[in-house]
């Protein structure tokens, strides 16, 4: 096929430029606009990046018209059934499934990984006491690069390597540890003998005085909701990640600053936001004064957990979640639980309403993720903690794409710029 080429002209000054089509293996192509300032003179806006692709990548392919998720390839869908967390990671990070003896090997290095710098002990005892799970765990994940130099070196394939089994091995530990910093109880240690995601409810529920058994369904559905969080293509958390790494900066650094972009409640932190926000409906009865209020304009309120800037459809992950929130809550919790009933019939009367039908606005992963934390004993705010820790294998795998990759450069973007124009300097005594 003859290469596709987009020619823009500048109605201006006359002058058109041929700018050649990038083409995908799916999805929409993209024209590369490298040439467009040096030749035309213009930079192009897109704030938001409502148009913009900022890299090329092989890892997450997401059709918002369709509602479809793919991670190399694979249906989330068909992962979330057939897989486990630990077997994505891998896929994520090498590209293809393990066979039997890649994924005991990769189990193994990451289980080895789990036990944290005693050092790093007294960074969390030197947090508030209650000080949010996520303010601990941005300034915790900053500091690994401090106690592990030996894995900083970008330019070292297996420095890279090292440090990402690093920080998916040691991302449940710090989380937990946050945690039991937050309700004043000891650390627990890890124990290899547990599962990934065992492991952590262990050292997140466990105490050194009672014996504490990891409920298997607490565990299954845990692994389940971290595969549908490990990756979502160019989300902020994960443009920020590749933004930072673009300058060089150490890994470890560059998962601090998406733990940050993550935080925000546009983002990761939608899935605390909307218990509050179902709590704060109380009742079914209130449903339609707060439907008008996320309706107007001038009033800031949005229904959390709805809506996506790609998914212009039904959330893939949300379908799954739904469908496991009946389930996790009829086994471990309970299913009449008054804020899923409120939650789904939240849903059903949003997706008749025509403000929500023209928009296109569905129900995202969030929207039910937090309710099935909720039953798993997990508060509130820890919610955006774990989405933190599924989303690590996104960050670093995109992370080591990027590093990866032959003539990476620094992400620079450009402005346009609306202050004042050159003016001169004022002395003190004639403002
Ligand atoms: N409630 C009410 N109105 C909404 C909502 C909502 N949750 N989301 C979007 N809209 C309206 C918005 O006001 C706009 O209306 P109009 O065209 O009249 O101005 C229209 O829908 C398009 O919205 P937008 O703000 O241009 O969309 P966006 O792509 O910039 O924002 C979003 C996407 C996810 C930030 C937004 O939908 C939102 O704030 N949702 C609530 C927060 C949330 O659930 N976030 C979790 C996202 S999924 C997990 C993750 O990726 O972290």
């Amino acid at each position: 096929m003859p290469e596709r080429t987009v020619t823009v002209t500048d109605n201006h000054s006359g002058k058109s430029i041929e700018l050649p089509v990038r083409e995908p293996t799916l999805g929409p192509a993209a024209v590369d606009i490298g040439r467009f300032f040096r030749e035309l003179g213009y930079f192009t806006y897109d704030p938001g990046f409502l148009s913009t692709a900022s890299c090329h990548s092989r890892l997450t392919y997401l059709d918002g018209a369709e509602g479809k998720l793919l991670y190399r390839g694979y249906p989330i869908e068909q992962l979330a059934e057939h897989s486990n967390f630990l077997e994505v990671a891998y896929l994520m990070l090498y590209g293809e499934l393990p066979d039997a003896e890649q994924l005991t090997s990769f189990r193994n290095i990451i289980t080895h990984h789990t036990m944290l710098n005693e050092a790093l002990k007294d960074f969390f005892r030197g947090f508030y006491h209650d000080a949010h799970p996520m303010a601990i765990m941005v300034g915790v994940v900053g500091s690994l690069s401090a106690f592990y130099h030996d894995s900083t070196d970008i330019g070292n394939p297996q420095h890279r390597e090292i440090a990402a089994h690093r920080l998916i091995a040691k991302m449940p530990s710090i989380a937990a540890a946050s945690y039991k910093h937050s309700i004043g109880e000891p650390q627990v240690y890890p124990d290899n003998r547990l599962s990934y995601t065992g492991n952590l409810l262990n050292m997140m529920f466990s105490v050194p005085c009672e014996e504490y058994h990891v409920d298997p369904v607490a565990e299954k559905a845990l692994d389940l909701i971290f595969i549908l969080h490990i990756d979502h293509e160019q989300n902020a958390s994960t443009s920020t990640v590749r933004l930072a790494g673009s300058s060089g900066a150490n890994p470890f650094a560059c998962i601090a600053s998406g733990i940050a972009a993550l935080w925000g409640p546009a983002h990761g932190g939608a899935n605390e936001a909307v218990l509050d926000m179902l709590r704060e409906i109380g009742d079914a009865r209130n449903i339609p004064a707060f439907l008008a209020r996320a309706k107007d304009r001038k009033d800031p309120f949005r229904l959390m957990g709805f809506g996506h800037r790609v998914y212009k459809n039904y959330d893939p992950r949300a379908r799954i979640i739904r469908r496991m929130c009946h389930e996790v809550l009829a086994k471990l919790g309970d299913e009449n639980d008054p804020l899923f009933e409120l939650a789904l019939r939240l849903e059903e009367i949003a997706l008749k309403d025509d403000y929500f039908i023209e928009r296109k606005l569905y129900p995202n992963v969030d929207f039910y993720s937090g309710l099935i934390y909720r039953a798993l004993g997990i508060p509130a705010n820890m919610f955006t903690v774990m989405f933190a820790i599924a989303r690590t294998v996104g960050w670093v795998a995109q992370w080591m794409e990027m590093i990866g990759e032959e003539n990476q450069r620094i992400g620079r973007p450009r402005q346009l710029y609306t202050g004042p124009s050159t003016r001169d300097y004022v002395t003190l005594d004639r403002r």
